[in-house]
């Protein structure tokens, strides 16, 4: 089994990445022979889309012939995503929504004619779907009874990575980390991972070994 595993926050101590390294941990449980990719877009964020990159996606003409290495990150960042089973995400929620190094990526792994084909009824995915597990880190809270603030963040996960086929999205949210002291965080780390659901990875076609 492969696992993608990316972090998006600046912070080296930080909630989601905890997160995110003990979803990656459950799955090694199950999986313990599972090979690991990385990508730390906290410590290394991807360019935003370069000019050659955004000319070659500006028409169907320049897509079929683009600027020599303009699709290059983008093809790299897709190959990783196709050779995965199962994608761990650890993010922070920034202004209500991913942060921007997060949304870098996205913007290189969306590409019309090579994850997805536009279509009158919408965006039809071309990548075999697969577990995307998404722990959150925000300050405040979005989810539940006590959200006092929009979620953009899961629906537009959702949307987006739903429309080149990754449709088997679980978030698993620790929120309200501004006011998190000692043991809580733990606690709270503990009841988001409660809600890990491992059964999904036998409803893909991959092997849990
Ligand atoms: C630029 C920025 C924007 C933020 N926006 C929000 C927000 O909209 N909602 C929220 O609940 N927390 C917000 N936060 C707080 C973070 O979500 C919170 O500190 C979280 O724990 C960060 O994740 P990390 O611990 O993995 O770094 C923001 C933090 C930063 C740095």
């Amino acid at each position: 089994m492969n696992i993608l595993h990316i972090d998006c926050s600046p912070r080296p101590e930080s909630y989601s990445r905890q997160l995110s390294a003990a979803i990656v941990k459950k799955l090694l449980e199950a999986a313990p022979a599972a090979i690991i990719s990385r990508r730390d877009f906290g410590a290394g964020p991807l360019p935003h889309a370069a000019p050659d990159y955004a000319t070659a996606l500006s028409s169907p003409a320049m897509l079929a012939a683009p600027p020599s290495g303009a699709l290059d990150l983008s093809e790299a960042l897709i190959r990783e995503v196709e050779a995965a089973d199962v994608v761990v995400i650890g993010t922070p929620m920034h202004n209500l929504t991913v942060p921007s190094v997060l949304k870098a990526w996205i913007d290189q792994i969306l590409r019309v004619g090579r994850t997805f084909v536009s279509t009158p009824a919408g965006k039809v995915g071309l990548l075999r779907d697969r577990p995307v597990f998404v722990g959150i880190a925000s300050g405040g809270v979005f989810t539940g009874e006590k959200a006092n603030q929009p979620d953009f963040l899961t629906p537009y996960l959702s949307a987006v990575l739903g429309s080149i086929g990754l449709k088997t999205l679980q978030f698993l949210p620790v929120q309200a980390t501004a006011f998190l002291a000692g043991d809580q965080a733990t606690l709270a780390r503990e009841k988001a991972l409660a809600a890990l659901d491992l059964t999904v990875m036998g409803e893909v076609p991959c092997s849990i070994a």
